[in-house]
């Protein structure tokens, strides 16, 4: 994500499906704030030990419901979060309408989304709460567009070979897209 965007200490940063912090906790040096939004207490009970006198603070809701207030982040950040998510389309309207939207000549705000490329259902040992195989770049692009981004790029931004739950050894890289309110 660093290499797609230079991150700016006045930001407000949202990390969707932020888990126990691995994409907030390293997102939070480089900006003012990080809301960490996930559906898992436990999972934001560990975050908020973790995040202790840190400006993070977690609040716990649906992707597809996003009950934040419209235009109140300049970046919305996830990592490995989307494929869980089981209306797609609702979670990138989400994401457009709480970010800040262009004024003038200034774009508006940030969108980075890091998740699998489509992959054969090999990559989870066990597939529940599995919503999408990866995702196909195109595809994604085109929800992207219709949930109202402009230009979505994306990059390999890992490698990542293992041995499936299948006993095969493949490649199950990571994307990550970056597109603009
Ligand atoms: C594989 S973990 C990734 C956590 C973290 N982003 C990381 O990279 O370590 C997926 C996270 O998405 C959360 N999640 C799944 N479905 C969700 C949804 N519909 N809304 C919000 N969070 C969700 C899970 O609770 C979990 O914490």
């Amino acid at each position: 994500m660093s290499a797609q965007v230079a991150w700016d200490p006045a930001w407000r940063v949202l990390d969707a499906g932020a888990g126990t912090g691995l994409l907030g906790l390293a997102v939070l040096p480089h900006v003012a704030r990080v809301t960490a939004v996930d559906t898992s207490a436990a999972m934001l009970e560990v975050l908020a030990a973790k995040a202790a006198g840190l400006s993070l603070e977690t609040h716990l809701c649906p992707l597809e419901a996003l009950d934040l207030p419209a235009a109140s982040f300049d970046a919305v950040v996830s990592s490995m979060a989307l494929h869980h998510v089981a209306d797609v389309p609702a979670a990138l309207a989400g994401f457009a309408r709480a970010l800040r939207p262009a004024v003038g000549p200034r774009p508006g705000g940030h969108l980075l989304l890091a998740d699998l490329d489509s992959e054969p259902g090999t990559f989870h040992s066990d597939n529940t709460g599995v919503h999408h195989l990866g995702f196909d770049r195109d595809a994604l692009g085109a929800l992207l567009v219709e949930a109202g981004f402009c230009a979505p790029t994306f990059v390999t931004a890992l490698d990542n070979p293992k041995v499936g739950a299948d006993g095969v050894l493949r490649n199950y890289p990571v994307f990550c897209v970056h597109a603009l309110r």
